[in-house]
């Protein structure tokens, strides 16, 4: 199955990128991943010095990460002089140079870089959102370089849409939405203690928890700004993820915090299951997907629940968090009532049955992912 695709005229064999962050964070780590299988790399990002990160700086539950890292502890230098030309000779898949963040620091850095960059990916996360800053910012770099360059959107930018155009106007091919979320805190209550964090005591916050937010932010930018391409981050997990981001309008895809979860291994995993995923929807090509419109349906009438009492397992989970009070479970009976008059038709039994025994008020086939 053909899984290739094209940012700004840089061929990938898969949509499968690392986000930038501790695992691209040097050439041995680099190549590391880059045996995964993926179709191209992000480096951690670069900036004029190394960074001072407080330890600890990562933590992840089930379904999130936190991290306390700001940007590549390594100085510059050894990028240049060491770590980019390595790769340059080694590495057999695109790299995508980040870079950050004022426009001072891409007056020094881009023209050092250049050479090393397939394109440039460009962090944003400490400018502020003055998108006349961003926009400086993006002129600067073109002022050093031919490469595709992609601005890297953070989920506090308030104005997306507006970014995205700033970033175009002056002269950017994409954006990478989105970075990690913040600022976020974690508490040990047993310690009365803030877990861990930077100078200001927050950390960020990513992994499958952002995911909707991400989707969103894809899909706004994807269809708002004319000839912008995306490439979509945040909380992807499975091949099944990296379809969703690219019918949201993604031509590209990168993970980090489900590796930090589950381990490394999950960017072949979801190289390696994405031609299932793809044939599972029914696309013959990653292209294909990308081609695709999403259809949506706006209505205020409801649709009420349809039980099927096969697969019915009588839990009661539909009538325990049903808001509407209208579910009932009888399970000595094997029965189950929707009150019509009190249904809202707001969807939530759908998509919490276990077992997938709810059907006909969201609009979707399968079980709630
Ligand atoms: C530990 C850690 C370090 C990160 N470092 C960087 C970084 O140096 N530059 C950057 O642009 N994003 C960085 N990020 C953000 C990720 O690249 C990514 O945008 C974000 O985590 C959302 O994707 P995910 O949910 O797949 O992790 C970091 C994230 C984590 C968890």
């Amino acid at each position: 199955m053909d899984l290739s695709t094209v940012l700004s005229g840089v061929e990938l064999s898969n949509p499968v990128m690392p986000a930038s962050g501790p695992l691209v964070g040097d050439d041995e780590k680099i190549l590391y991943i880059e045996r995964l299988g993926v179709g191209a790399i992000v480096t951690k990002t670069i900036s004029t010095v190394a960074a001072q990160v407080p330890r600890p700086c990562i933590g992840a539950g089930t379904n999130y990460a936190m991290n306390a890292e700001l940007w590549s502890e390594l100085p510059p230098e050894k990028w240049i002089n060491e770590i980019l030309p390595r790769l340059k000779k080694e590495l057999k898949v695109p790299l995508f140079v980040s870079v950050g963040y004022t426009k001072e620091d891409m007056e020094e850095l881009v023209p050092k870089l250049d050479e090393f960059a397939d394109a440039f990916e460009v962090s944003t996360h400490y400018v502020g959102k003055n998108l006349n800053v961003i926009g400086e910012i993006v002129a600067t770099i073109r002022k050093h370089t031919k490469k595709p360059i992609y601005m890297k959107l953070s989920p506090h930018i308030p104005d997306p849409v507006g970014f995205a155009k700033v970033a175009k106007e002056n002269g950017a091919n994409g954006i990478v939405a989105v970075n990690s979320l913040g600022p976020t805190m974690k508490i040990d209550p047993a310690k009365r203690q803030i877990v861990f964090g930077g100078k200001d005591k927050f950390v960020w916050v990513s992994g499958p928890y952002l995911k909707p937010l991400a989707l969103a932010r894809v899909y706004q930018v994807a269809r708002e700004v004319d000839g912008i391409e995306v490439i979509g981050v945040g909380g992807i997990k499975t091949a099944d993820d990296v379809v969703e981001f690219l019918l949201a309008g993604a031509k590209a895809i990168q993970l980090l915090s489900s590796a930090l979860i589950m381990g490394k291994d999950i960017y072949k995993r979801i190289v390696e299951g994405l031609p299932a995923a793809l044939n599972k929807y029914g696309f013959s090509s990653v292209r294909e997907v990308i081609e695709t419109d999403l259809s949506f349906n706006l209505k205020y009438e409801p649709d009420h629940p349809k039980i099927d009492l096969d697969k019915c397992t009588f839990c009661k989970v539909c009538e325990m968090v049903c808001p509407y009070w209208a579910i009932w479970v009888y399970p000595d009976e094997k029965k189950v009532v929707v009150d019509e008059d009190k249904c809202f038709g707001c969807g939530l039994c759908q998509t919490r049955c276990p077992v997938n025994a709810i059907s006909g008020v969201m609009p979707m086939e399968g079980k709630w992912r």
